[in-house]
């Protein structure tokens, strides 16, 4: 797909300033698309290679060329990656090749996409962003949560749209083990748990956040909340929990806002 163009004269044609590009790197998946910042929405599809494997920065970093490429895009470019990133370093890769630990992440992603401005971000940090401006957290004030359940846990929190990024409350001990160790997606998967089994953890966990926090909200991300009818009812927590709206666009969008605020953590 090319980016749209620049110059149409249709009255309601989108000027670049209404348009971002995200890039979403995940486990499994580097996904990618053009953003719409006054709607939250993509200006067509997402697109997807597959995350090399060993993942180490330089093959990830010539997938998310592949992605823009793929666009025509020649414009910035906000990028996601699951661990901690401050001071243009990534600091952690809990579930990434430990080679991205002491990255550069400024420096190795300009070198492969021509020098071109970039904004790095941890990915649960992205979809707060996104869903908290777009998604199930549109028009909430004061202090709402994102948590994706995934192979980790990621989460995000805002204050009236304010990130406080890397939290990394899926590394919080809850009980005897780290939250992710006990309630990812993967720990129901490998565990062949029900949901019921599953979202006792979850609560609990949920418990310990909302001790300590007192959000207004939670909202569920990651792939299992798209089955979130099957295990959202069965949380105990006090505070309401809800299901992310964006799926799987949300690291996109929240990458894709990130680079055009300028955002750097
Ligand atoms: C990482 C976080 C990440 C989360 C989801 C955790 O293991 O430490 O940085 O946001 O997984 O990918």
């Amino acid at each position: 797909m090319t980016a749209p163009s620049t110059t149409t004269s249709t009255d309601d044609a989108k000027q670049p300033a209404d348009l971002a590009f995200g890039v979403d790197v995940g486990g499994s998946g580097i996904k990618g698309g053009i953003v719409d910042l006054d709607t939250g929405d993509l200006v067509g599809e997402r697109f997807k290679v597959l995350t090399p494997q060993p993942a180490t920065p330089d093959a990830v970093a010539d997938g998310v060329a592949e992605v823009v490429a793929h666009f025509d895009w020649t414009g910035p470019v906000g990028i996601t990656l699951p661990g901690v990133v401050t001071e243009g370093v990534m600091r952690t890769a809990a579930n990434i090749d430990k080679a991205w630990i002491g990255t550069d992440v400024y420096d190795l992603f300009s070198r492969h996409l021509d020098g071109r401005t970039v904004s790095v971000l941890n990915d649960a940090d992205a979809a707060g962003m996104a869903e908290d401006a777009y998604g199930a957290g549109k028009g909430v004030d004061g202090v709402v949560m994102l948590l994706t359940f995934g192979t980790g846990i990621g989460s995000a929190i805002l204050n009236n749209g304010n990130l406080v990024p890397n939290t990394e409350l899926g590394h919080l001990q809850v009980g005897k083990k780290e939250a992710e160790h006990q309630a990812s997606s993967r720990v129901r998967e490998e565990k062949g748990w029900t949901y019921e089994k599953w979202t006792e953890k979850v609560s609990e966990v949920l418990a310990t956040y909302e001790a300590l926090f007192w959000p207004k909200l939670f909202i569920a991300g990651g792939g299992i909340s798209r089955k979130a009818d099957k295990w959202i009812p069965l949380l105990t927590n006090k505070t309401p929990v809800v299901p992310a709206t964006l799926l799987n666009t949300a690291g996109i969008v929240g990458a894709a806002m990130a680079v055009s605020q300028g955002l750097k953590t």
